[in-house]
């Protein structure tokens, strides 16, 4: 593996998977994707400033360099790029709306979060020059929103997803995992076991009594949003179970935590 700072040393034609760093098995299986997909594989590490509406938050990212190499190493990337601040937003560089879809559930608890992503992916994009990008679906709404991007983008570049990995109790891997102490651990399993009642519920009434029943017992789960959405739009899913999920967020000690599931067809009506 190949660790370069300069995006002139890459791979053309590669399959590509942006992270922030702090990687664990959930990026590890976006990794092996990339690789059965493609012989060359980039993986860039850059925590983005311009996501983050509070600057300490940044800088209190996660970072777990040696690691990070190692778990690259070992899951198939074959260029693991760590840009400079510099190469990423050189000067008058514009930053991107993510419009109103960026403004809704995460986008409406993180102001500008979105716009941070889309500018940032864009960018990367501009400089990696992929054949297909992989997204995880944990972050369906950021997922959705790349799709977007790609198609006002005109790009080439082909976006596959990745189903979310989760612990053996069912909490789904993410960097901030890490902030949780042995308390929150034990109780961030709400997330897990909300989004499943909906998902097997009979109908789109009782999945929602289901999630919000669940989130609200919860000692120390402090609730952000809770909904059935329709996957294409994020809007109120109305009808049908196609394209339907399950999504959920919301704080344990002070860690926001963030999860959804596919309904499951033909059960909702
Ligand atoms: O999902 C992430 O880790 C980040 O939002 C991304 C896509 C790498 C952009 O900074």
């Amino acid at each position: 593996m190949k660790i370069v700072t300069s995006a002139t040393d890459l791979a053309d034609g590669c399959a590509f998977v942006p992270t922030m760093g702090a990687l664990h098995q959930g990026h590890a299986s976006l990794f092996k994707l990339a690789r059965e997909k493609s012989d060359f594989v980039v993986a860039s590490i850059f925590v983005n400033p311009m996501q983050f509406e509070d600057q300490e938050e940044a800088s209190k990212y996660p970072r777990t360099p040696e690691r990070d190499i190692e778990l690259a190493k070992e899951s198939g990337v074959t260029h693991l790029w760590l840009p400079t601040y510099e190469e990423i937003y050189p000067e008058g560089f514009a930053k991107r709306s993510a419009s109103a879809l960026g403004d809704i559930y995460e986008g409406a608890s993180r102001s500008g979060h979105f716009d941070g992503v889309v500018t940032v992916v864009a960018r990367l994009f501009q400089l990696v020059r992929a054949r297909i990008a992989i997204f995880g679906e944990k972050d369906f709404q950021q997922l959705t929103l790349i799709r977007k991007l790609v198609h006002e983008l005109n790009s080439d570049i082909e976006v596959i997803s990745a189903p979310t990995i989760r612990e053996a109790d069912g909490l789904a891997m993410s960097s901030r995992n890490v902030r949780l102490d042995e308390t929150s651990r034990e109780r961030s399993l709400v997330l897990y076991r909300a989004l499943t009642a909906a998902a097997h519920s009979s109908d789109l009434d009782s999945a929602r009594t289901s999630l919000l029943l669940i989130a609200g017992s919860q000692e120390g789960f402090s609730l952000d949003y809770a909904e059935i959405i329709d996957e294409r739009d994020f809007s109120k899913a109305i009808d049908t179970t196609l394209n339907k999920r399950a999504i959920i967020a919301g704080w344990l000690n002070g860690v926001r935590l963030i999860d959804n599931m596919e309904m499951k067809l033909g059960d909702v009506r």
